[in-house]
């Protein structure tokens, strides 16, 4: 007869314990709906389907146990959801650092985030250039975005503006922002939904890009931060995307599907199982090969 010190069985892996996949964070999407209802809006999951607390909370414990620190709230605007103090709260009481992408501006979705803003990580505002407000019908003026800031208290906060024929004035109004909150700038330019892009040939899509980094660029007096956020998004422009998707973020959709991608439906584990399923789910996530795209980097930052 063998005999084990506790430490001895403590220490040793039991014969056949699975390998957990690592996960770093969780990007979720609180609801298919989104009454903003920018035209150009290219979220992964549209519908009616919105994300209830239990599914929440049982996304953030699986993810948890497979190391997640991190969870992100988008949309749809998570504002909306009828939970989202709730949804920030839980967050927190996992201990999990709680960041929300919100279009809030004055009124009702101001109020919601104002409520938990102590609460959060990072809030990333998001507004557009006159030229994009135009294709989108969208009312997220930068300006606006300055009273949200403002709202916040803190500075742990972006301004993240989707860049379509940029006007002297969309500059001005960047400017302020900058001199005033000295928020971090996250530029992305737009992408066309496949019915605009009809309307637009290729090149021509390609030259505005060129001109407005032109544009962004001759403006002069601007800081690091946003000088850094033009030449970030010079490159993803020039740049060729080739690689396969290496995200250690996973996605909750509205439904409680974990996906890898957003876009990938084929790769996907309904979070409602039992956890190993679960982890199997994540690990073929991880195995599979997803091409990175243009939008990945818009709606997920990988
Ligand atoms: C899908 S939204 C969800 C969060 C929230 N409703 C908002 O708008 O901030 C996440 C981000 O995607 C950006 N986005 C959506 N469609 C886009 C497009 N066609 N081109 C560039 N950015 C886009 C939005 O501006 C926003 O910053
Ligand atoms: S970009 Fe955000 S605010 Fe606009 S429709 Fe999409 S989810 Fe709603």
């Amino acid at each position: 007869m063998s005999i084990h010190s506790v430490t001895d069985t403590q220490d040793r892996p039991a014969p056949h314990a699975p390998v957990l996949p690592k996960v770093d964070g969780l990007l979720v999407a609180v609801d298919e709906r989104c009454d903003v209802g920018c035209k150009f809006c290219l979220r992964a999951d549209v519908g009616r389907t919105a994300l209830d607390l239990p599914t929440y909370a049982r996304a953030l414990s699986r993810c948890k146990e497979l190391g997640a620190t991190s969870v992100c709230l988008t949309g749809g605007e998570p504002t909306d959801h009828p939970d989202f103090v709730d949804l920030v709260k839980v967050a927190v009481q996992f201990g999990l650092a709680c960041s929300v992408v919100t279009a809030a501006r004055p009124g009702s979705r101001l109020r919601a985030l104002s409520a938990v803003a102590g609460l959060l990580s990072h809030v990333t505002v998001s507004a557009d250039t006159r030229g994009a407000q135009r294709v989108g019908a969208t009312e997220r003026t930068i300006g606006g975005a300055g009273e949200v800031f403002e709202a916040l208290g803190h500075r742990r906060a972006s301004l993240h503006v989707t860049v379509w024929q940029v006007e002297e004035a969309d500059l001005a109004d960047m400017g302020t922002i900058d001199d005033r909150f000295g928020a971090e700038f996250e530029l992305s330019p737009l992408l066309m939904t496949e019915h605009q892009l009809n309307k637009a040939t290729p090149e021509a899509v390609r030259r505005q890009y060129e001109d407005d980094i032109r544009a962004l660029t001759t403006r002069f007096g601007l800081s690091d931060r946003f000088t850094s956020a033009v030449a970030d998004l010079d490159a993803s422009l020039a740049g060729r995307l080739e690689r396969g998707c290496t995200s250690d973020r996973v996605y909750l959709s509205p439904r409680g599907m974990l996906r890898r991608c957003p876009y990938d439906k084929a790769h996907e584990v309904d979070v409602r199982l039992p956890r190993e399923e679960v982890a199997a789910g994540v690990t073929a996530m991880h195995e599979a090969h997803v091409p990175v795209g243009s939008r990945c980097a818009l709606v997920c930052g990988a």
